[in-house]
């Protein structure tokens, strides 16, 4: 947690969820009560399939809606392909970009990420910007290195707490069960708030930071009391509506 900053917990659901997921998605607005949601806003970022009927299910309730991608362009010849714009038409408030699958599935690069970063602020979406250093890096001591300079090219000029989140996924925490230690955690989040600040002064003190990577109810409390972490992407535990809300409850007494 970081005073002062509201924070966020953000479900991806990868590609994972056919309509009968939405259920979940409906036990998740309904556990959010007004007093949780003063604490923490919570979203879910379906498959595009979803995002229509998902956002007209959440209406008129705290859940917010988003997106895993876009294209940095807002329409034209990219079959396949969603743009921000789209996400923004089915009333989708957020969009994840540079996650490590896209990055390593669809070769996406920094460079890319800050394109689609752009389109979503086009759209008027919030982009949640995923940085991530591999298993290898990681045991070279490189964490760091890699972090900031994924940090420094991923993020475009003009960021803030309106319109950028950042989200710290370790690839190798990802769906693996395995997490850094609370003080490793504290140490990259704090290096990331000092770039971020450094970069962008005030709006950089108060961008959220996420922490990603086999986040489940047994070690949220743990890991979202560390200085700097403002909330939690939630990958496979976002899935079941009792685990996601479980994390989000952790808020609901601090
Ligand atoms: P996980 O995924 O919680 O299943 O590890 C996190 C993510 O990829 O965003």
């Amino acid at each position: 947690m970081t005073p002062d900053i509201k924070p966020l917990v953000a479900g991806n659901w990868k590609m994972n969820g056919a309509r009968d997921q939405l259920d979940q998605l409906a036990l998740m607005s309904r556990g959010l009560d007004d007093e949780l949601a003063a604490k923490v806003e919570s979203a879910v970022c379906p498959p595009a399939t979803l995002i229509y009927v998902a956002t007209t299910l959440s209406e008129d309730t705290p859940l917010i809606v988003g997106a895993q991608d876009c294209h940095a362009e807002a329409s034209g010849a990219h079959t396949g392909d969603i743009s921000a714009e789209m996400i923004a038409d089915c009333l989708g408030e957020l969009c994840i970009v540079g996650h490590s699958e896209r990055r390593t599935d669809h070769g996406e690069t920094d460079a890319s990420v800050l394109a689609k970063t752009v389109a979503c602020w086009r759209a008027g979406l919030t982009a949640i910007v995923c940085i991530g250093e591999t298993e290898a890096q990681y045991d070279a001591g490189e964490a760091e290195a890699v972090l900031s300079r994924q940090l420094a090219a991923s993020v475009p000029d003009g960021a803030k707490e309106t319109n950028t989140i950042i989200a710290y996924e370790p690839v190798w925490a990802i769906g693996t069960g395995k997490t850094p230690s609370p003080d490793d955690i504290a140490s990259i989040h704090a290096l990331l708030r000092d770039r971020l600040v450094e970069r962008f002064g005030g709006p950089g003190e108060r961008m959220r930071i996420l922490y990603g990577g086999s986040v489940k109810p047994g070690n949220a409390a743990e890991i979202l009391s560390i200085l700097n972490v403002d909330g939690a992407l939630v990958g496979g535990a976002s899935l079941k509506a009792e685990d996601f809300l479980a994390i989000c409850e952790v808020y609901r007494d601090v």
